[in-house]
This record gives C-alpha cells, structure tokens and sequence, in this order.
C-alpha cells in the first residue's frame, strides 16, 4: 500500500499532448508565422482599446455569467443568450462537453483528419475516440453513421475542418443528425464559419434550433484576431447549456476578453475587411501553389492543406520554408505526415511562401 502512486484516470496516458503551431525559427528575428490559422490583419483597434481599458479593472473579479459577451453575441446573430455559454476558447469548451457527456466505456465519433482536441478531450474523460475514414480528405456521413453504436455519446465535426479546410454541406449535416440516435450529441465546430462563403454552407444555427442534440462551436481567435485571449462561445440547447454552465469554472472568462469580445463583434467592418483578405488570397494561393505540381486540398477557411509526394518531401520542404524564415504546420499528428498546413498571410507572406516552394520544387 505504501509504495502506491497516484494514478491518472484511464486514457490519460494514451493521449498525446496537443502540440500547438510553431513559432519561432532560431536565427530569424520576425519569422512569417503562418502555422495556427491567426488572421493577418490583426484584431480590431476597438477590441485592443477595450482591452486597454478593462486593465484599469483588473482588481476586480469578472462577471461570471459573462452576461454582456452573451448579449453581444445574441444581439449579432439574433440568438437566445441564456443557451450561449462562453469558454477560453473553444477548446474550453470541448473538453467541458466530452467531460459532461462522456465516461469510461463510451464512445465518440470523429472524421479520421478531424481536429486533434476531439481526441484528447474523449481520452482524457476516459472515453474512447473512434476514427471514421475520410472520402477525399473530407468528412463521410456514411462512413461515421457505420461507426455509431449504442455506446456514440458525441461525434464531433469541424466544419470547415482543420486541417484539411474542406467542409460538409448543410444537406449532409442534416442527414448526418437525422440518422444519429437522439441521445448522441452532434457538436458542430465552426471555428472558421465566418470565412466560409458558399451557398451550401450552414454553421449550425439551424439544428441547434431544431433540434435538443444538437451544439454549435464558436471562437475569437480566427478571424476576430484574439487568439492570446481565449475566447470561444457555444450555442446549445438549454440543458446543455445548463450542463456546461454547472461544470465551468465560475469565472472562466476574464473581464479584459470580455470587453474585448464585446467591441470585437461590434466592429463589423473590420470583419468584413478579413474576409475580403481572405477571399483574394485564398483562391490565388490555391492555384499558385497548384501551378507549381503541388496538389493543395479545396479549402473554404483561412488556410490550405499542400500535398507532397512523400512524408520525406514534407519534412524537406518544412525545413526548406524555415530556412527562408517561413513557419507552416506540420500535420503528421493529424495522420498527414505528407503534408504541409499554411494558413493565408499577408500578401507579402503568401508570395514569400510561393517563391520559396517554387525554389524548392525547382530543385529535386
Ligand atoms: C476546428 C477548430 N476548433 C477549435 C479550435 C480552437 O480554437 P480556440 O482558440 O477557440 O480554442 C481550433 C483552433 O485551431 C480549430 O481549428
């Protein structure tokens, strides 16, 4: 008895910690960093002086229920804010849920190239994670609904997913909830919904709306520009949102990313401006980057997938966009060690990062 050691709770020790984007290149002063999907352009000045302004506060506790960042988020996307919870950051918030709904024995459902925190909050809460393949690089309705079993607490879809950034469309969405068990909760991750601009495409208001079983995730740190913050919000039904407000930390959101928050969402031209951004140079890097014999998956976020012929050409390209100052992703931990994630930078970045592939290419 006496030699016994604390023990984790089972599945803890199988995880493998997340391991965030890099970003520093020894040697290089400002290197590109283009390996978390942060926006280039920065938050808006708004958010920053709200946040300046909240430092006057910071003897004080913040509210709890982070009742204005609710209100805010409501009054924007015309939702109720008793069933918005907020998290530092949306992966607060997946693992409060896969700790709310799953334990020992149960079952949770991902696209095999799915958002690494999926994983770890499953095994983390002792549940187990169950990969379904993909169909180009791309989540498969059919393929996850044969992995269901009565044991399925939860399947999460990123959509767009990282790091493939191709996405489901809502009709698939649709078809994927309606044959799933009522008690499985689908968690729809719309951690890049504001840069998606097609017709086919809903974030998960709708089934959140329709249906109890439903919950949509959301984050500031993409295109809002406040990744340093930790903020991300969940629409859910109102049980679940009473489940996650019970597990929460009383005062999960701090009064500074509050304030920011607020101001952020209010600034709907800055916004605006990042699409836009991303618009332009989302398609452009695409076809580049495809000019030069390198296969880049369809991508609807701020970020692509490039495809190399081999894992050791991956890695040698890694190492040759180091060289020239240039921090992409890469995603072996994903299951893709032939490939290489870049989210969409500056102009200057993105034609940095060209030029230097088209070296690399150029030499075998
Ligand atoms: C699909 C997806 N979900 C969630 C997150 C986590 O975002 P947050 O910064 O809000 O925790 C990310 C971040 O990369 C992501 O790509």
């Amino acid at each position: 008895m006496a030699n016994r050691k604390p023990e984790p709770q089972p599945g803890i020790m199988e995880l493998s910690p997340y391991v965030p984007g890099e970003s520093e290149v020894p040697g290089v002063a400002n290197p590109i960093k283009l390996s978390s999907n942060e926006t280039p352009l920065g938050p808006s000045p708004k958010a920053v002086a709200a946040y300046k302004a909240a430092a006057e506060h910071l003897d004080r506790y913040p509210d709890g229920a982070a009742t204005a960042l609710r209100q805010a988020i409501a009054r924007k996307f015309g939702l109720d804010p008793e069933r918005i919870v907020c998290g530092a950051g949306s992966d607060e918030l997946i693992n409060l849920l896969a700790h709310a709904y799953i334990g020992p024995g149960d079952e949770m459902v991902h696209s095999a190239h799915a958002f690494l925190i999926y994983k770890i909050a499953t095994l983390s809460s002792g549940g187990k994670p169950v990969a379904a393949p993909e169909r180009n690089y791309c989540a498969d309705v059919d393929a996850m609904l044969e992995r269901v079993t009565p044991r399925t607490k939860m399947v999460f879809v990123a959509n767009p997913n990282n790091p493939t950034g191709t996405y489901l469309p809502h009709d698939e969405v649709r078809r994927l909830r309606r044959s799933l068990p009522s008690h499985t909760l689908l968690v729809l991750d719309a951690a890049y919904g504001e840069y998606v601009r097609r017709n086919d495409y809903e974030a998960g208001f709708e089934l959140v709306a329709t249906t109890g079983n439903t919950v949509m995730l959301r984050t500031f740190s993409k295109v809002y520009g406040l990744a340093a913050l930790r903020l991300g919000w969940a629409y859910c039904p109102a049980p679940v949102a009473e489940v996650l407000n019970r597990v929460r930390g009383p005062f999960n959101i701090s009064g500074p990313a509050i304030a920011a928050g607020v101001a952020a969402l209010e600034d709907a031209g800055h916004i605006e401006t990042a699409v836009a951004h991303n618009e332009t140079w989302l398609p452009w890097v695409t076809a580049e980057i495809g000019k030069l014999g390198l296969k880049v998956s369809p991508s609807i976020g701020n970020f692509v997938l490039i495809h190399f012929p081999s894992e050791q050409r991956a890695i040698a390209a890694d190492a040759h966009l180091k060289s020239r100052g240039i921090i992409v992703r890469r995603v072996a931990a994903y299951g893709l060690p032939d490939c290489l994630r870049m989210t969409i930078g500056t102009e200057g970045d993105n034609r940095a990062v060209v030029a230097a592939l088209a070296e690399f290419v150029g030499r075998p």
